[in-house]
């Protein structure tokens, strides 16, 4: 099942790209780890060497490369910063998701986390700004958006299941 994650840092892209490549027996394509795997170095440790641009160059690389291979493609949450990515991702022909949550619950789930640099460098008002400028750019480009606040990972992978699936036997209007 080829399938596109797309959402906001804390979204749930990872934990439900896992669960679903598991239920579904397909390799997860997840934009960082293979930035990482590539330079052996995490986003945190590129942001610091080279910056976000440099981070957003090898993004678009590995995005590129992604979507030429079958699988679950679980992306970083500022893949739509950059319009060629945007552009890719709305040319391809397989389900974009966009995992949707309150900014209440996303923010919960990234303060337990520090290792995002985007989070480290700004300040809760400053994420209130970039969640508002980035969530209609992931609604333009989803295909379908489920919605996750209090739900589990494994019921948002088996919603994503049944879309994908009711896409495949005509249940589902394509888009
Ligand atoms: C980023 C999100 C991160 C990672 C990098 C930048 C962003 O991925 O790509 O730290 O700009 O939103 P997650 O969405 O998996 O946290």
């Amino acid at each position: 099942m080829d399938v596109i994650l797309i959402g906001f840092m804390g979204a749930g892209k990872t934990t439900v790209g896992h669960l679903l490549a598991e239920k579904v027996g397909q390799p997860l394509l997840d934009t960082d780890q293979l930035i990482t795997e590539r330079t052996n170095q995490t986003p945190g440790e590129i942001f610091a060497d080279i910056g976000e641009a440099g981070f957003r160059d090898l993004e678009h690389t590995i995005l590129g490369e992604a979507i030429t291979e079958s699988g679950v493609i679980a992306t970083g949450g500022g893949i739509i910063e950059l319009s060629k990515n945007q552009q890719l991702l709305s040319e391809v022909t397989v389900p974009v998701i966009y995992l949707s949550g309150s900014f209440g619950q996303t923010m919960e789930r990234l303060v337990k986390d520090n290792s995002r640099p985007i989070v480290r460098n700004k300040s809760l008002l400053e994420l209130a700004e970039l969640w508002e400028a980035r969530l209609p750019k992931y609604a333009a480009i989803a295909t379908q958006t489920v919605y996750t606040d209090n739900k589990s990972a494994n019921q948002v992978a088996e919603e994503i299941i049944n879309y994908v699936k009711g896409i495949a036997d005509g249940t589902v209007k394509d888009w």
